[in-house]
């Protein structure tokens, strides 16, 4: 189980030079896979008159939390379920790094009140492989070095699978055009849209 992100984060850098490359930071996500959201991981937080009790579904797990209404999904993923594969780049809609699916469309989590995701399902990069074999649009980004950092990845994966998904990815032109909320600070946007181009034909969608 990943409890401490500082060092998720360490592991990847370490991971990552060994790999050569980007496999380490998805290897880990996939490792995330089986990580069982944690029923109750810290204390509930004060939450006076604006509390809530929380059941939905995440990566097929049964969550029942209780929260503060104002909670937003990224936090309830990574404080309160130990899911840390969603990362907080801007916290205000503008980067993309925090992208989830919620019955399978991609929301900014960072933008998306806990709150709105009772009774529904939610997929993080941890959910999106299949036991231990990676989903296209990861194995995608592997074999064209989609990556540098590794910090926008988890975002630009979900991101590119409802891309797919929405059946935008039949150009260059309109994978740019709808993966332009997902910021790469490391610039890796032609492996990423390469690795897009890729996984949609095997997803069948190109
Ligand atoms: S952290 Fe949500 S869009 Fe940047
Ligand atoms: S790989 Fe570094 S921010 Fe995208």
């Amino acid at each position: 189980m990943v409890d401490d992100e500082n060092t998720t984060d360490s592991l990847a850098v370490t991971r990552r030079g060994a790999l050569g490359g980007g496999a380490a930071l998805l290897t880990l996500s996939l490792a995330c896979e089986h990580v069982q959201p944690r029923q109750d991981p810290v204390p509930s937080p004060p939450v006076g008159g604006n509390g809530l009790d929380l059941r939905t579904t995440v990566n097929g797990h049964a969550v029942e939390v209780a929260i503060d209404t104002r909670t937003s999904l990224l936090d309830l993923l990574r404080e309160r379920i130990g899911l840390t594969g969603a990362k907080k780049g801007c916290d205000h809609g503008q980067c993309g790094a925090c992208t989830v699916h919620v019955d399978g469309r991609r929301v900014a989590s960072c933008l998306t009140l806990a709150a709105k995701v009772e009774g529904r399902e939610v997929t993080t990069i941890e959910g999106l492989a299949n036991g231990e074999q990676l989903h296209p649009m990861q194995q995608a980004f592997i074999d064209h070095d989609a990556l540098q950092c590794g910090y926008c990845t988890p975002g630009q994966i979900m991101a590119a699978v409802a891309c797919v998904r929405e059946g935008n990815a039949t150009s260059r032109e309109r994978i740019r055009e709808y993966m332009s909320g997902n910021i790469c600070r490391c610039g890796a946007y032609v492996g990423i849209v390469a690795a897009i181009e890729d996984a949609a034909t095997k997803m069948g969608r190109g």
